[in-house]
């Protein structure tokens, strides 16, 4: 009921500053006791990747890239949050406007292009927080960083973080760095995921701990690719899958005057597809590793499809957009 008359005001303005105002307005009301801080709501809690999840309700990464509005985030009850996706440098992103709404729909499309300011300001972030819930960590490669060494960035954004997380998510499914998703098949994953698996060998040693390790992965991939990636995945170590991504097609908006924009498309014209992937995943895995749903959940009906297709945790990010902070728990009392 709230947010229906902060969404008029934040729906007034470019889609990003409104994100950066309610992101920040919520902080605050969480660090000055406003609301609640951060005590995350116990329903169907569960153990996945060796992590205690109070609940299966995560924030999808993107929503706090810099890691500036955990306590605003952590405030909402969700089991976990993820952070990023941060890049070993910062970098500026692509040039605005760069995040539009598509309120008949409830999507958006973005081509933000990993606008962050760099594995060491959020380290520093990260310090200040009160949030003591589970964190994830989302790394990616610097958009000015040749293909060839993309392994090695994931590898420099992997030991800045490994203290610090609970989880990482690699992120190779961004459709707004060049190149980015060819990092999902044949020689160049196995090469990136030997890497990764290596690096994170010596740093389990290193810190006596193994951070489990996500891939987050794109909903623009065939059956038979997704069943290959699922097992390569499986063949390097790697912990967890997280699915899906934004996507390119624009299937489910076409004729939309926005759909000619570039960028990545998210909210409720993704649901579908990603349930989709995430049930040929769960089919290909058969159990062997967790999957982590994400794309479009909007009520408890969808995160309840997204749970029954496969998926152990779920996240969000567009739903909150257009339905508000009371989303979540709207979804975990549905879900309890
Ligand atoms: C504005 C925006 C920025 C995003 N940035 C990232 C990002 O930096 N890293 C990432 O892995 N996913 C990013 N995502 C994708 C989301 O984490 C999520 O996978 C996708 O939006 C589908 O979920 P949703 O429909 O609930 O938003 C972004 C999504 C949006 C809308």
């Amino acid at each position: 009921m709230m947010y229906a008359l902060a969404r008029r005001l934040l729906f007034s303005m470019d889609a990003e500053r409104a994100h950066a105002v309610a992101l920040s307005g919520l902080t605050q009301a969480a660090r000055c006791g406003l609301v609640q801080p951060g005590v995350a709501t116990v329903v169907r809690p569960r153990t996945i990747m060796g992590l205690s999840f109070p609940n299966p309700l995560g924030i999808a990464a993107g929503a706090d890239k810099n890691g500036e509005f955990l306590d605003g985030l952590g405030a909402l009850g969700v089991g976990f949050v993820e952070v990023g996706t941060v890049t070993p440098r910062a970098q500026p992103g692509n040039p605005k406007p760069r995040v539009f709404r598509l309120p008949e729909v409830d999507g958006l499309i973005n081509r933000l292009g990993f606008n962050n300011n760099g594995v060491v300001a959020l380290l520093q972030q990260l310090e200040r927080t009160r949030y003591a819930g589970i964190l994830g960590i989302n790394i990616g490669k610097n958009f000015d960083t040749p293909m060839e060494k993309a392994a090695d960035d994931y590898v420099l954004a992997l030991r800045a973080v490994y203290a610090r997380a609970n989880y990482i998510t690699v992120n190779i499914s961004s459709p707004n760095t060049q190149n980015l998703r060819a990092l999902q098949e044949g020689d160049e994953l196995a090469h990136l995921l030997s890497t990764i698996s290596n690096a994170r060998e010596a740093l389990t040693q290193a810190h006596g701990r193994r951070v489990p390790i996500a891939i987050k992965i794109a909903p623009d991939l065939t059956a038979q690719q997704i069943e290959t990636l699922a097992h390569t995945v499986q063949t390097f170590g790697m912990d967890a899958i997280i699915a899906t991504n934004t996507t390119l097609s624009r299937q489910p908006i076409s004729g939309h005057p926005l759909a000619t924009e570039s960028g990545g498309l998210s909210g409720a014209p993704l649901h579908e597809q990603s349930l989709t992937v995430v049930r040929t995943l769960a089919r290909a895995l058969d159990g062997a590793l967790p999957i982590i749903g994400v794309g479009g959940i909007d009520s408890g009906a969808r995160a309840r499809a997204m749970l029954d297709a496969g998926a152990s945790l779920i996240q969000l990010y567009t739903g909150m957009v257009f339905k508000g902070p009371e989303l979540i728990g709207a979804i975990l009392r549905d879900l309890a």
